[in-house]
């Protein structure tokens, strides 16, 4: 007999909807619809139409999460949602029909942390997760850049995060004044790594007083960008400035230091293919770097910390993964990372783990109902509760 419960998870928090169907750590099925088409043309998610969105591909998902997993809503035993944090409006749409589905089935609702759920995705379809605590989380998205101190399946707590823009949300507005294609990320990176196998520019970390900057010198070329908040000694991060940097060096690279006043939108940036891979370079390892950085900072103010957790759209980046394996390698420690590019940016197959995991409470594993979960992580209500599921919470991951 198997113990873990037979779950549906829902994840609608932004601009994908996706259902799948998990038992414990096992993903039956992981249905995701990407919304990338419908938000491109905008450079971003505009919330009216990811509402719109969700709402008339929820149906079609839900059907190939079952027919995937070949069960049928009888066999369900749990439903899982996304109950925040997100765009309220795209939230409220998995929420409801979360709630319409157990009320129908008679199940329990188990709300979830969507960070939660990027916590825990290194986890998902992973047959022997038997990590060692503490572990450090490092969450990196289009929304979230965080750290999070991980002391049992239930006790998590946030050491830092971004004070203003993701990292992922950098990468897409660095595209935009590029005049790349929404998302930012994959271009960004795949630019950036066609101009590191050139040699297109010599890269080097250098710091002048309290300020860290990455210079990349090539023939008759000097680019310098800052590393934000390099010296600020807490486990912050900051991307603004990097994003006004950036702005300004493709300014300067265009011709057109005069003009100040440089469209966002990446209209009249002429550069060659050359310097957009220089810049695409110049972008990602200060953006990385400070990642980097920060996780050094994090290690050594826990040096009990025995794993490293990685999950986040941003996460696909090999790159990235190259810069955190030289991390952990280098300190002996064990770095999980999500096992299929299917769990880094959402889905709801992570929520559905993350509704498991969190409530495990010890560190055997031996609960398997969510009902001891951490109260930052997943909230269990029951039938005659349900009304109280869709008041947004203030979770704090
Ligand atoms: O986790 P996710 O799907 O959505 C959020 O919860 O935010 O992350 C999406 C973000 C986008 O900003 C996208 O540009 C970024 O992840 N991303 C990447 C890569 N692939 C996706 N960023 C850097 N390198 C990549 N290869
Ligand atoms: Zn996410």
């Amino acid at each position: 007999m198997n113990k873990e419960p037979l779950t549906l998870a829902i994840e609608t928090s932004c601009d994908e909807t996706s259902v799948a169907v998990t038992r414990g750590f096992t993903v039956l099925s992981n249905a995701i619809h990407s919304q990338i088409a419908a938000h491109k043309d905008f450079g971003g998610v505009v919330p009216g139409i990811a509402k719109l969105e969700h709402e008339k591909k929820f149906p079609e998902v839900l059907s190939q999460a079952l027919s995937d997993a070949r069960v049928n809503l009888g066999q369900i035993e749990q439903i899982a949602v996304t109950k925040g944090p997100g765009l309220a409006i795209a939230l409220e749409v998995g929420i409801k029909r979360a709630i319409e589905l157990a009320t129908e089935l008679k199940l329990p609702l188990v709300a979830v942390n969507h960070m939660a759920g990027h916590l825990f995705s290194c986890f998902v379809d992973e047959q022997d997760a038997r990590p060692s605590f503490p572990a450090l989380g490092l969450l990196v998205s289009g929304k979230h850049s965080e750290f999070l101190l991980v002391e049992d399946w239930s006790s998590v707590s946030k050491l830092g995060q971004t004070l203003d823009d993701a990292c992922g949300e950098a990468y897409d507005k660095c595209a935009t004044m590029l005049g790349l294609s929404y998302p930012g990320g994959p271009v960004i990176s795949r630019l950036a790594a066609e101009g590191r196998d050139q040699d297109l520019l010599e890269l080097e970390i250098k710091r002048e007083q309290q300020s860290l900057f990455v210079i990349g010198n090539a023939e008759g070329t000097t680019l310098k960008l800052p590393i934000p908040m390099a010296f600020s000694g807490d486990l912050n991060v900051s991307y603004s400035g990097l994003k006004t940097a950036i702005k300004q060096m493709i300014n300067d690279l265009s011709g057109e230091s005069k003009k100040l006043d440089i469209k966002q939108t990446g209209q009249g940036v002429n550069l060659s293919d050359t310097q957009q891979r220089q810049v695409c370079m110049m972008f990602e390892e200060a953006a990385l770097q400070m990642l980097i950085l920060k996780l050094e900072r994090a290690l050594d103010k826990h040096p009990d910390a025995k794993e490293v957790w990685v999950g986040g759209g941003v996460i696909a980046n090999s790159y990235l993964k190259q810069l955190l394996t030289e991390v952990t390698d280098r300190r002996d420690i064990v770095l999980r990372i999500p096992s299929s590019r299917a769990f880094t940016g959402d889905n709801a197959a992570m929520i559905g783990v993350a509704a498991y995991a969190s409530g495990r409470g010890g560190e055997d594993g031996s609960a398997s109902s969510p009902q001891g979960g951490g109260k930052n992580l997943i909230e269990v209500y029951q039938v005659g509760e349900l009304e109280e599921v869709d008041r947004l919470p203030g979770w704090s991951l």
